[in-house]
């Protein structure tokens, strides 16, 4: 069987058993903040086993995404050193919600493995849980009397929390698995010494492939259990290994799953599969990253410099680095991967497929810029891992593992990784002060002293009356002194203003308060929540006295005419360069306007030319002002404007 028969028969299998087919959900965890990635099939399904939702189906069956690179379950830096873990894996699975419980899972799994697939029963082994004393809970003797009269116990093992009492993380939905483990050593390497004592035990021709996880319990934050309203079944087989298994490998990577990408390497390098160790390692990392990266990319999440988006970005300079050093790959090469991974994986994940050309484009640019400083930084490293040497030291440095992450990009476990390739290891604590360092540097710039509030009357909200007037006779309802470096200024708050307070990029107003003959300058306009706060040079003598308040109109003009022109210059991108173009972050001001977004590439001169002549002709229109107030989103839209979003929530319409 091909991989994609193995794949099919297992949905197929299930669905003989009553399951409906689920797809598999996306990589990108957007509403649990206990997780980044999909790391397990059960992820989708969490709110059915903890009794918060209904599932409309009891029994699902699918092949989900997952990724463990953080958190809980991490094997980073197991990937392309061994052969049996990845970084992206596809996890089959069939869950019972409430359904059915131990008896049904347990024989089909054998059922399936056995009498469909053919794999050998003498070799393979069942672990079941074996109780824990801290959580008070008992060996799964349940487990146990239904495996024996199947398997034997002589094939069984009881095992510990760690590896036979499953949990998604730290907190949700967990409880006693029972894992299926083959054995593919040669027979005569079987004969020697016996499977069983090699279970759990690291062997790479050892290994699980299929985890029956008897959801019963809810892990709370404070470390203790508790029963959850139903039992149910979740289970989950590494798809890579169980392929290996059927096609008789010794090698996740022999199999089709990976052999048409490994075939791919070794033109474009030249250099064969299964000659030296690392470039056989080189290989199997690129080969396992590309699917983490582009998998992740369609479901939605580009490489950035934080969360999710970073993870992704260490991942690909991960692949980058072990092609140039390797396989002297010095020119992206990894989106030529692509094709085949459309080809390879879209019958069942069409979302890779369907973007084929935006993915490829992304992690060509990204790998792009990533080569451009690898070389510089691997030249850092080198001269400093000599001198080190000469100087018999064999611990980098953290200000150097800092520079190396600051300026050339380098990933903390990047540089790891390369030193321990040296036979070094990096100063983590070092390296972790050299960034607080960096933190309190900027935070000390920013640093002043502010004073409490002084009440001047009556407390009051401030209201914003700007839309509709530039001046405002009003009172100060409360003033404070902000101490600076250099400075000493204060803040007042008006009851009403026509100041508007910066905000979504653009600048706040500046202008004047007279106060019987006294006139103070507005420096700045900010919101400190619903407070609309003025900067302002001096407090009046008296802070009783009427206000008249009045912004620098000139100013605001120009600075309206900015903002107006955002709104052309955003428009204009979406056509020229798509509907993906959003707002990242923006600043208006009387001088400028910059727009920030993110695109896969550089703009074209002609491109840029384009955007350009698109927002002139819009200004040359002189489009006369038409104005709506507290619509209904509904008539908005059927209008035709496109909703503004500020913190998820609609803001206005343009
Ligand atoms: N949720 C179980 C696992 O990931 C099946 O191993």
């Amino acid at each position: 069987m091909n991989a994609q028969e193995i794949r099919d028969t297992f949905i197929r299998f299930f669905e003989s058993k009553g399951h409906a087919y689920v797809p598999s959900s996306p990589i990108v965890v957007k509403n649990d903040p206990t997780l980044m990635f999909t790391n397990a099939g059960m992820n989708q399904f969490k709110d059915y086993f903890l009794g918060n939702d209904q599932a409309a189906q009891t029994r699902v069956a699918n092949s989900q995404k997952c990724l463990r690179v953080s958190g809980k379950h991490n094997d980073l830096e197991e990937v392309g050193v061994d052969t049996y873990h990845h970084t992206m894996f596809e996890m089959l699975g069939n869950w019972s919600f409430g359904d059915y419980f131990k008896k049904e899972a347990i024989t089909w799994a054998w059922e399936l493995l056995t009498e469909v697939y053919k794999l050998p029963k003498e070799q393979l082994y069942v672990s079941v849980f074996g109780g824990d004393a801290q959580d008070k809970l008992d060996r799964d003797m349940e487990a146990f009397g239904l495996w024996e009269p199947i398997v034997g116990a002589d094939r069984i093992i009881f095992g510990s929390k760690k590896d036979n009492f499953w949990e998604m993380g730290d907190t949700g939905p967990c409880g006693p698995c029972s894992e299926i483990h083959i054995d593919l050593r040669p027979a005569e390497e079987r004969a020697a010494v016996s499977g069983y004592d090699l279970v759990n035990a690291d062997h790479p021709q050892v290994i699980e492939i299929w985890n029956l996880v008897f959801m019963q319990f809810n892990r709370l934050a404070d470390g203790s259990l508790k029963e959850l309203p139903a039992k149910h079944v979740d289970t989950g087989m590494g798809f890579e290994r169980l392929v290996r298994a059927i096609q008789n490998k010794s090698s996740n990577y022999d199999t089709d799953v990976f052999m048409p990408f490994i075939a791919h390497l070794e033109k474009r390098s030249g250099i064969a599969y299964g000659k030296e160790e690392k470039t056989d390692i080189a290989m199997r990392v690129i080969v396992d990253h590309i699917r983490a990266i582009a998998f992740t990319i369609a479901d939605g999440q580009l490489p950035s410099n934080n969360k999710a988006g970073y993870v992704i970005r260490r991942i690909l300079r991960r692949a980058v680095r072990y092609g140039y050093t390797f396989l002297q790959f010095d020119q992206p090469f990894l989106h030529e991967l692509m094709p085949l991974l459309a080809q390879n994986f879209g019958k069942i994940f069409p979302e890779v497929a369907a973007q084929e050309a935006f993915i490829t484009k992304v992690i060509q640019e990204e790998e792009a810029a990533f080569l451009r400083t690898l070389e510089n930084g691997l030249r850092l490293l080198e001269t400093l891992t000599t001198k080190l040497q000469a100087e018999d030291s064999r611990i980098l440095p953290g200000a150097q593992v800092f520079e190396l992450y600051d300026t050339f990009g380098f990933p903390v476990d990047l540089t790891s990784l390369i030193a321990r390739e040296q036979g070094f290891s990096i100063d983590e604590a070092g390296f972790q002060q050299a960034m607080d360092v960096q933190k309190n540097r900027s935070r000390a710039a920013a640093e002043q002293e502010t004073g409490d509030w002084v009440v001047v009357g009556q407390e009051s909200s401030s209201t914003f009356v700007g839309y509709d007037h530039s001046t405002r006779e009003t009172v100060l309802t409360k003033y404070r002194t902000v101490k600076e470096k250099k400075h000493t200024r204060y803040q007042v708050v008006l009851a009403e203003t026509p100041f508007y307070a910066e905000s979504g990029g653009q600048v706040g107003d500046t202008g004047w308060l007279t106060v019987g003959t006294e006139r103070i300058h507005v420096l700045d306009t900010k919101k400190e929540n619903d407070l609309i706060v003025h900067f302002v040079d001096k407090v009046p003598g008296d802070p009783s006295q009427p206000v008249y308040a009045e912004v620098d109109t000139a100013r605001r003009q120009l600075i309206t005419y900015n903002h107006t022109a955002t709104h052309l210059l955003q428009a204009a991108l979406r056509q020229v360069l798509g509907e993906h173009i959003q707002q990242k972050g923006s600043l208006v001001n009387e001088r400028l306007l910059r727009f920030d977004f993110a695109h896969f590439s550089k703009l074209t001169e002609e491109e840029l030319q384009q955007v350009e002549g698109l927002v002139n002709a819009k200004i040359r229109e002189n489009i006369v002002l038409e104005e709506y107030r507290a619509m209904p989103i509904e008539e908005a839209k059927a209008m035709g404007l496109r909703p503004f979003l500020e913190k998820n929530m609609v803001t206005r319409f343009v």
